[in-house]
């Protein structure tokens, strides 16, 4: 029995460990449960009495011995896996992200970080809407040409069910959902059925923007209009309002920034005008509240709507507005250091 000891000291002192596959073995048999050492603390009570204290701690100390190696071959394998990684140099330059970020969802976020910093939230709404939303409750008379002003993309006649013509669908519904304060933007996707062109497009985005409550006056959409145009086109930058006719607002305007191209001095971009269109905006019409139930005794309010895309040509001097839609990976690796 005593030799049986002597040997599995020997045994462990001899082991030696290289791969995590020896290091099981190595448990399983030294320090399992299963293993060698509790079948011989189990023989103890065959050991005549008197030899029995020295045949116990022979094996503890066999026990010992063999958990300290167990640390020990541990310790040296982890150390094998934190050995220096002779295949990677650390000091390279990362490799290329895979993909950019597409120069439209580009301009759409810094769009809505600017509103949020402002204190408007974000909406969304349906592309596919029927006539209600809209057209007529932003107050398209039936048959109006403003109608055909957006050529439709009908999916049904009867009650119509369109593909939107504009976000400005969403202010129905929200102020159908919520009543003011409301101040939010709905950036989206739109639909109109123009032939595609360098300047056109069947499908395009736009950005949204409402605010509703008591005392909206025209100066504050001048003021937050006026904001928004510095912070996305740089501190220098004018506005200008002229005068223009939506349906849905009453005055309307058609809102221009001076071309931060050439600061206003007249280039190609602004076609020597010194002047670029961004954006459509108004006082909310008192009957599109009270289309969606707000009282506009109360509450007055004023909207906007402004093109992603053309906001994303004059920002980047994108000549062809197909390129956003072609997927031409020239094109677009050429918006990799834009920050996702
Ligand atoms: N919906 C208009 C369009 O698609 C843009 C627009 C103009 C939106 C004036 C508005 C607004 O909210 O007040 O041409």
């Amino acid at each position: 029995m005593f030799d049986n000891v002597e040997e599995l000291v020997e045994e462990i002192k001899k082991a030696s460990v290289q791969t995590q596959e020896e290091l099981e073995a190595y448990r399983l048999r030294f320090i399992s449960n299963k293993g060698v050492l509790p079948a011989l603390f189990q023989k103890i009570k065959d050991v005549p009495g008197d030899r029995k204290k020295e045949f116990g701690q022979a094996i503890n100390s066999v026990k010992l011995l063999a958990q300290e190696r167990f640390k020990t071959f541990i310790s040296d394998l982890d150390g094998n896996s934190g050995a220096p990684d002779t295949t990677s140099d650390l000091t390279l330059p990362a490799e290329d992200p895979i993909g950019s970020i597409h120069p439209i969802s580009a301009t759409k976020n810094t769009i809505i970080d600017i509103f949020k910093r402002i204190g408007f939230n974000v909406e969304d709404g349906p592309e596919i809407e029927n006539d209600w939303h809209n057209f007529t409750a932003l107050n398209f008379p039936p048959d109006h040409p403003a109608r055909e002003m957006q050529d439709t993309f009908f999916i049904e006649k009867d009650p119509d069910i369109l593909l939107r013509t504009h976000t400005s669908n969403v202010q129905i519904r929200l102020m159908n959902k919520q009543k003011p304060p409301i101040r939010s933007i709905m950036p989206g996707r739109v639909f109109r059925n123009e032939a595609i062109s360098a300047r056109a497009h069947c499908i395009f985005h736009q950005v949204e923007g409402l605010f509703v409550d008591e005392n909206v006056s025209f100066k504050d959409l001048k003021a937050t209009l006026f904001h928004f145009s510095k912070e996305m086109f740089g501190k220098e930058t004018k506005i200008r309002f002229r005068p223009s006719y939506f349906p849905f607002t009453e005055p309307s305007a058609e809102i221009d920034v001076s071309c931060f191209i050439c600061g206003g001095k007249g280039c190609n971009i602004c076609k020597y005008t010194g002047w670029v269109e961004i954006a459509g905006a108004g006082m909310v019409d008192p009957n599109v509240l009270s289309n969606c139930d707000i009282d506009p005794e109360i509450y007055t309010g004023f909207a906007f709507g402004m093109g992603i895309e053309r906001i994303t040509m004059l920002k980047y001097q994108i000549k062809d507005l197909r390129l956003f839609t072609e997927n031409d990976i020239r094109f677009l690796e050429q918006f990799k250091t834009i920050p996702w």
